[in-house]
């Protein structure tokens, strides 16, 4: 079989064509098509239960659509080589068991050790690496603690530092912020703005947080079963239909930049 190899120069980084997706009889996702480009910072809106954990799934290869197909950097997500290039922090990521007793260097570890060849032990570049990740959370005078030592905010911040470890080109965020108190929600924002435009690096967040698509996002997607409305930040903001799935949108104003 051909090696396939991952494509981070394309505009395109992102291809996601006529998926449908079934939990049983029920549909969830009906015939979703958009592409997310190089640098995009991305937020995928919608009510509860609308699909947007469901479609994140999707495009990262851990449930099959019924139809449909995830193209990640130009390569069908089924067969696709590179997932250090791509990072996710999962729709509460923070349920640690109590009595496993890893440390946060150990946790963040585990995403240098996950994009590793042989041999799978870690060198002192990737203890830079684990240190230089979580000094960017916030989190390194927390190194040695041990994970289930830590709040809840604090563990999803870890988190956040594991999905960033290998200095992914996509980053994938499922209401990461959740549980996060608002000082440290602003740090964590910041960070993911500073990425995206000094590092290129593209977002793409599932939010409940009207506040973050007005004041950080560039592109929308409102998600409804079906892909209600996909564009930029601007259009989103004259768009009735789109701005009615999500409270609070007579706060919208188009001020990004
Ligand atoms: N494992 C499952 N089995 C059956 N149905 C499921 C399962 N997971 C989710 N669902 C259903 O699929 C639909 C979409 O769920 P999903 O988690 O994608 O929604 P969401 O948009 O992420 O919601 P929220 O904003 O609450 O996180 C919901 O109706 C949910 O009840
Ligand atoms: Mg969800």
């Amino acid at each position: 079989m051909m090696q396939n190899k991952c494509d981070t120069q394309n505009r395109v980084q992102v291809s996601i064509r006529n998926l449908y997706f079934f939990y049983g009889e029920q549909l969830i996702l009906e015939d979703i098509s958009f592409d997310i480009e190089r640098g995009d910072f991305l937020a995928i809106v919608g009510p509860n239960g609308s699909g947007k954990t469901t479609l994140l799934k999707i495009i990262l290869g851990l449930l099959k659509p019924a139809k449909g197909s995830v193209t990640l950097l130009g390569s069908d997500v089924t067969s696709l080589s590179c997932w250090h290039l791509i990072g996710y922090v999962p729709q509460k990521a923070t349920h640690v068991d109590p009595l496993f007793p890893i440390s946060v260097a150990e946790v963040v570890g585990l995403g240098r050790i996950a994009a590793k060849g042989f041999p799978r032990w870690l060198t002192q570049k990737d203890k830079e690496a684990v240190f230089r990740a979580l000094e960017q959370v916030g989190m390194a005078s927390f190194v040695n603690r041990k994970i289930s030592d830590l709040s809840g905010g604090q563990q999803q911040r870890v988190f956040i530092a594991r999905a960033i470890v290998n200095n992914p080109r996509i980053l994938f965020l499922d209401e990461p912020a959740t549980g996060i108190d608002s000082t440290a929600q602003e740090e964590f924002y910041d960070l993911l703005d500073r990425l995206n435009r000094e590092h290129e690096l593209t977002v793409v967040m599932v939010t409940h947080d009207i506040g973050v698509v007005n004041k950080h996002v560039n592109k929308v997607a409102c998600l409804n079963r079906r892909l209600v409305f996909h564009g930029t930040h601007e259009e989103f903001c004259s768009s009735a239909e789109a701005r009615s799935l999500i409270p609070g949108e007579h706060h919208l104003v188009a001020h990004r930049h």
